[in-house]
């Protein structure tokens, strides 16, 4: 049985002006099975936001292709691809992007907004219980600037797990928090890998963050560096 998740196949990306170009991502190939915490390091400007959109589906790259369970995401027309998004990736950021106008509970319904009624009954339980799962249950009507950094990341990750998604991206998720904070989030992302088996690709410029929390693999110089511990392809290692 394959249970590959997602695998990038010869990925380049550069952004051309009238007088350069510069090359982010070089030919980056590698897979991500079902259940996996991958750990993307690198130094900032390493091209770690460019790869993650491109796995997500939200940047095309200029060459190779990106796999989600076996079907090439590019292959596809835009609407269908963010069908996917929606229904199979979830998405945490440094900064949340939370909307401010609406509350914890209306920010974490909303990508199910276009649902039907009885699929919106549904994620409202969801919702609910996600909130209670990661502690927010007293902040349900509160907006985000009435909520801390931490809060507003939980709500954000409470968001990016409403549809059940096969797959989260994590953008520097502790980025914009206070190491205790920054501490808890990874906690909970590690839990939500282990109890709920889903399936983690977290990118962070900071070295130590995430030892331990799974595969890691360094990108850099826009190539992806293996560490000498894990299962690196013999050409790349
Ligand atoms: N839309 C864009 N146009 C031109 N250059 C970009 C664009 N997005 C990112 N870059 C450049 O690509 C490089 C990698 O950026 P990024 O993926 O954000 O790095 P990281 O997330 O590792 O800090 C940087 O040099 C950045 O300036
Ligand atoms: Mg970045």
């Amino acid at each position: 049985m394959n249970d590959e998740v997602i695998k990038v196949s010869s990925i380049c990306k550069s952004y051309r002006d009238s007088s350069s170009s510069l090359e982010v991502l070089k030919n980056i190939t590698f897979s991500v099975s079902s259940g996996e915490f991958l750990v993307i390091q690198g130094p900032s400007g390493a091209g770690k936001s460019t790869l993650l959109h491109i796995l997500g589906g939200l940047d095309n790259p200029t060459m190779g292709n990106v796999y989600f369970q076996g079907a090439d995401i590019y292959a596809i027309d835009e609407n269908k691809r963010a069908a996917l998004r929606n229904q199979k990736i979830g998405f945490v950021f440094q900064f949340f992007h939370l909307l401010p106008e609406l509350s914890a509970l209306e920010n974490v319904l909303l990508p199910g907004i276009l649902k039907s009624w009885w699929e919106r009954k549904k994620s409202l339980s969801k919702a609910l219980e996600l909130l209670e799962r990661l502690g927010l249950s007293s902040r349900l009507k509160h907006r985000p600037s009435a909520l801390s950094g931490g809060e507003q990341q939980r709500v954000a990750i409470a968001r990016a797990l409403i549809n059940h998604p096969q797959l989260l991206l994590c953008d520097e998720p502790t980025g914009n928090l206070d190491s205790e904070n920054g501490k808890n989030i990874l906690q909970l992302l590690i839990e939500l890998n282990q109890s709920q088996k889903i399936t983690i690709i977290m990118v962070t410029h900071d070295k130590d963050l995430a030892c331990g929390a799974g595969r890691t693999m360094c990108l850099k110089d826009g190539l992806i560096l293996h560490r000498a511990t894990e299962r690196a392809p013999a050409q790349q290692s």
